[in-house]
């Protein structure tokens, strides 16, 4: 069928929004009917070449909508199905999946690649050639064909412009301070960039029941808006946050620490460690360049303190558990979405929403489609 999406076809170029051929779904997979993706860092780490994917390559990788139509073979979906995308698949039977360690699935391995996880054969078309999608799911078109093992069926009740927020960014922060940082009751939290994925590490730690959460973002109207998600206090800088959160503990320094600033850079990581207490846990979220080789630390304070630095990737979550149980915390008031996206975009508008993304104007900006 004819469709049309938002394509990367060299790095720094904008996104290209031009008319495309889809393919019907292959074994095992479905067309979704998009009703919104949300526009995360990520797709533009994509399109910088700071996290390089195969290209030409359609965006988009938090979306939400209705199964339109379904493939050989499917066994958990039918047409009407409402479902929100994971960024990361989850086949169920490899070693990692097996141990509820969906978010490592070996599927994972070749999400960069973008290209459909049977036979690595493009289903969309432009110009006359293959176009590869982003996470496998290219959500930056109003159609696209998946895997079932990306689609997590949810309740129809649920907003569909607003659930596509748990397919990562949302998911992603909430489980960086819930699975990964493992903030506890009465915890102070310190949180490193709070934009999407960051005030949701914010709610996060609120949820888990955190008593201080110092939110960190040079932008003013980011800092204002975490508070709103529940960050106590907010200031603009790391190196600003050191006095403050040596006066709120007495010197102990936070219990938990989580990076969710734009993109991580080597020397992010000692004044990070310098704001985590002996015995605490650093968690880190952000994307790096594969080429960062080397980051600074004091190493003996490492050792002899007893810090922790943990990795993050989607959260610690297995998008078939916790997309669904988020959804219910939303449901029941406690997670904010709503709050989150300050503004939506016609899919043609999708270098605008980026550019308003990175310069601090929205939250979260999110495409929505008829
Ligand atoms: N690990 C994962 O599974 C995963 C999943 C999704 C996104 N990410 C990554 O998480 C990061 C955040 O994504 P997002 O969509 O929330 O981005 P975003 O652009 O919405 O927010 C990033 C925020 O970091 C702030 N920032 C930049 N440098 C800073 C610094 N030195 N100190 C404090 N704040 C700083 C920016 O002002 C911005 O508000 C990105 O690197 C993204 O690629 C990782
Ligand atoms: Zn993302
Ligand atoms: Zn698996």
């Amino acid at each position: 069928m004819k469709s049309k999406a938002a394509i990367l076809w060299e790095v720094g170029q904008p996104w290209s929004v031009e008319e495309t051929e889809l393919d019907d779904p292959h074994f095992g997979e479905v067309r979704v009917k998009l009703a919104s993706s949300g526009l995360c860092h990520s797709d533009d780490h994509g399109k910088k070449g700071d996290l390089p994917t195969g290209l030409p390559i359609i965006g988009g990788h938090e979306g939400a909508g209705v199964v339109e139509a379904v493939g050989p073979g499917v066994r958990r979906l039918k047409e009407g199905d409402h479902v929100v995308m994971a960024f990361m698949p989850a086949c169920g039977h490899c070693r990692w999946c097996a141990q509820g360690l969906s978010m490592l699935c070996d599927h994972g391995a070749i999400i960069m690649e973008g290209l459909p996880i049977t036979d690595q054969i493009a289903r969309v078309h432009a110009r006359g050639q293959g176009l590869r999608t982003l996470s496998m799911l290219g959500t930056f078109a109003p159609y696209t064909v998946v895997h079932e093992d990306s689609c997590v069926k949810i309740d129809d009740d649920i907003p569909l412009e607003i659930a596509s927020l748990v397919g990562c960014g949302v998911t992603t922060g909430f489980g960086a301070a819930v699975n990964r940082a493992q903030v506890k009751p009465g915890d102070t939290v310190v949180v490193v960039g709070t934009g999407g994925v960051g005030s949701s590490a914010v709610q996060g730690a609120r949820i888990a029941g955190a008593e201080t959460i110092v939110a960190v973002d040079p932008f003013e109207f980011r800092r204002d808006q975490a508070k709103v998600l529940g960050a106590t206090h907010a200031v603009a800088s790391m190196e600003e946050a050191m006095p403050l959160v040596t006066e709120l503990t007495r010197g102990v320094m936070a219990d938990k620490t989580i990076m969710t600033a734009s993109l991580m850079t080597g020397d992010m990581l000692m004044p990070l460690m310098l704001l985590t207490r002996k015995g605490g846990r650093a968690c880190l979220t952000s994307v790096a360049s594969p080429t960062v080789l080397s980051a600074d630390i004091v190493l003996v304070d490492l050792i002899l303190s007893q810090k922790e630095i943990v990795g993050n990737v989607f959260g610690g979550c297995n998008p078939f558990s916790d997309i669904p149980r988020l959804l219910s915390l939303y449901k029941h008031g406690l997670l904010k979405l709503d709050e989150l996206v300050t503004k939506t975009y016609p899919l043609e508008q999708v270098n605008e929403g980026y550019d308003d993304l990175l310069s601090g104007r929205i939250m979260r900006g999110m495409l929505t489609f008829d």
